[in-house]
């Protein structure tokens, strides 16, 4: 969506919020032991308390509240009885909606201690993120996010995973445009003022192919190696982004 009206903004800030801060509360829980099952149920019942509905169940039958994909698990993985163990990463995506409004935002929390190359890749996801949101801003082209993504990884010694994109978010969990976390030469529409985008780069030590698991949903590396992922949703201004889903 783009950002029409006050309300707009006021209503995707607030689902954006809870978002970041169910994630927070996630995050403080997540040690070796809970399983993936009792981590979803705590995001459930904060984002209850509010009113957020998980979008992937509402839209797409997601099995789950939160998808939490562990180690070289890349994305969607389904919450259960998988049981959290040190040296793991742990990644907790969370798209709500509110009033019609949807927000997007992921983290990867280590559960430590982790291995200092584990650890890395955290942190090069985060930057990763932290730079493309930096690129994304009114007339610069799409491209310039992916490029800014891909160009942090590899200066850090990993890879994009190149099938997992971010996209446009709002009114609806996934809008136009495809958001690649890698340079695309031809994507150079310029991004415009309120356009509303989830940026998530997903970087790993491997390969970055991926295949989804037996389970329908979970998408893992074909080589095993871990994957990190943070992810906000932003509204594009002409300045830095508003980030939507900080807590
Ligand atoms: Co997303």
């Amino acid at each position: 969506m783009s950002i029409e009206t006050e309300k707009d903004l006021s209503s995707l800030m607030l689902v954006g919020k809870i978002v970041g801060l169910t994630l927070r509360k996630m995050k403080e829980h997540v040690r070796p032991g809970i399983t993936t099952g009792e981590l979803d149920d705590i995001g459930a019942e904060f984002l209850r308390q509010y009113g957020v509905r998980s979008a992937p169940m509402l839209v797409y039958n997601f099995p789950g509240t939160v998808c939490i994909s562990v180690n070289d698990e890349a994305a969607h993985g389904i919450p259960g009885s998988r049981v959290i163990r040190q040296g793991d990463l742990v990644k907790l995506d969370i798209t709500g909606e509110l009033d019609g409004y949807y927000a997007d935002a992921a983290l990867t929390v280590p559960v430590l201690p982790v291995p200092p190359k584990k650890q890395k890749l955290c942190d090069c996801a985060r930057s990763a993120l932290s730079e493309a949101i930096g690129a994304a801003r009114a007339g610069a082209p799409l491209n310039r996010i992916g490029a800014a993504a891909e160009a942090d990884a590899r200066r850090r010694g990993f890879r994009i995973v190149s099938d997992l994109t971010g996209h446009g978010v709002g009114r609806s969990i996934h809008e136009e445009p495809t958001v690649p976390n890698f340079y695309i030469s031809h994507m150079r529409k310029p991004l415009t003022d309120g356009l509303v985008l989830a940026v998530e780069p997903h970087v790993t030590a491997g390969t970055g192919n991926v295949v989804t698991a037996s389970d329908g949903w979970t998408i893992k590396t074909r080589d095993g190696s871990a994957v990190a992922n943070f992810e906000h949703t932003i509204v594009v201004t002409k300045g830095r982004p508003i980030i939507v889903t900080a807590a």
